[in-house]
């Protein structure tokens, strides 16, 4: 299998080592062979070259069977203009529409809510990845001056939505989860989210057999604080979908448990951690690289190697409730020996 790797910018390149050192543990102890690409595209190769993806770029990318991206952002790019091409273009250029973010809380430790079991933290969200706020339609009139106007449209299509929140219901059915709940805002935004209502409503038709759901996003947010068990998969848009997903990253124990792929089902799809770069923490050895290898896991269960997958995701559960792993997590290692650790779970097992 022939992997696109683009280990990024800051703690980006920390993470990526380690869920790399994950895939060669999977190569020994699955017989497996990764075919991997190093891709330089980043803030340093932008500043030294003024590129920020190259001109074929994401042509180069679709020839890959998966991309892995570590993070980017970087201070010395004010604009984030090398993130903005490397990130959100190859969303947009390889149409992927779905940014799958499971929330699984891995041990009740983690949790910060008070008498939550790991059972009452487990659904998936579905953030609508190629549209909405996303779209960079708008522009500034007068920018500067205090009679600055500032426009910055969310573009809805009835494609874009049906395909997300259809991708929700198969999930669901295909998965054996039983509930899909679907948030917009349409109580204020009544143009652009009676779209998400109109298609919800036609498709919910469809999946007689799962419950359907709708809130709005303020209070999914509450409910996801009160009660997270309630929720199974949900649905929403780009920015709901960004928001919340940090959300659910504190239930599961921090931004650095958090996993997530970019998908188009059926085609070269791009997984990253949720987390950013994080400047001032990288090349320190303290960054988690969990978050990292759960997407090397989620990675390698669309590429169809669910056991391996499955290993990857016992061993980083092992490591959790056995204490090892970084600091923020209770554990007394670094980014390298949590790296180590679970690469070698992974060849014992
Ligand atoms: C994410 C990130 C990105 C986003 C940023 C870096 C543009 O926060 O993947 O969640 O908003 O999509
Ligand atoms: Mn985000």
């Amino acid at each position: 299998m022939r992997l696109a790797v683009i280990p990024g910018d800051g703690i980006g390149v920390d993470v990526t080592a380690e869920a790399l050192k994950v895939l060669r543990a999977v190569e020994e102890g699955f017989g497996r062979r990764f075919d991997i690409e190093m891709l330089p595209w980043s803030a340093d190769h932008f500043l030294k070259t003024g590129e920020t993806i190259p001109a074929n770029g994401y042509a180069m990318l679709r020839e890959f069977d998966a991309i892995f991206i570590g993070a980017l952002g970087d201070p010395r790019v004010a604009d984030n203009r090398h993130a903005r091409d490397i990130l959100l273009g190859t969303r947009f250029e390889l149409d992927l529409y779905v940014n799958y973010r499971p929330v699984k809380l891995l041990h009740e430790r983690l949790c910060p809510l008070k008498n939550r079991s790991i059972a009452d933290v487990n659904f998936v969200v579905f953030r609508e990845n190629t549209e909405g706020l996303y779209v960079g339609i708008g522009g500034r009139f007068k920018a500067g001056t205090v009679d600055e106007v500032a426009i910055q449209e969310e573009m809805n299509t009835y494609k874009g939505v049906h395909r997300i929140v259809k991708h929700a219901f198969d999930f669901a059915h295909s998965t054996g989860r039983t509930r899909v709940c679907m948030a917009d805002k349409s109580n204020a935004m009544t143009d652009g989210h009676a779209l998400w209502q109109r298609v919800f409503a036609e498709l919910k038709s469809q999946y007689p057999q799962i419950e359907a759901r709708h809130l709005y996003i303020d209070a999914l947010a509450l409910l996801m604080i009160q009660d997270p068990s309630q929720f199974d998969v949900i649905v929403t848009n780009n920015l709901f979908g960004d928001i919340i997903t940090d959300l659910g990253a504190a239930l599961q124990g921090g931004l650095g448990l958090a996993a997530s792929g970019n998908l188009h089902p059926g085609r070269t799809s791009m997984f990253e951690p949720v987390h950013g770069s994080a400047p001032p923490l990288a090349g320190k050895n303290v960054a988690n690289p969990m978050g990292a290898i759960l997407s090397a896991a989620l990675m390698l269960e669309y590429l169809g190697l669910a056991k391996e997958a499955a290993a990857i995701e016992a061993a980083v559960r092992g490591a959790v409730v056995a204490g090892q792993g970084t600091k923020e997590i209770g554990g007394a290692l670094g980014t390298r020996e949590t790296g180590d650790y679970i690469a070698r779970t992974i060849q014992e097992l």
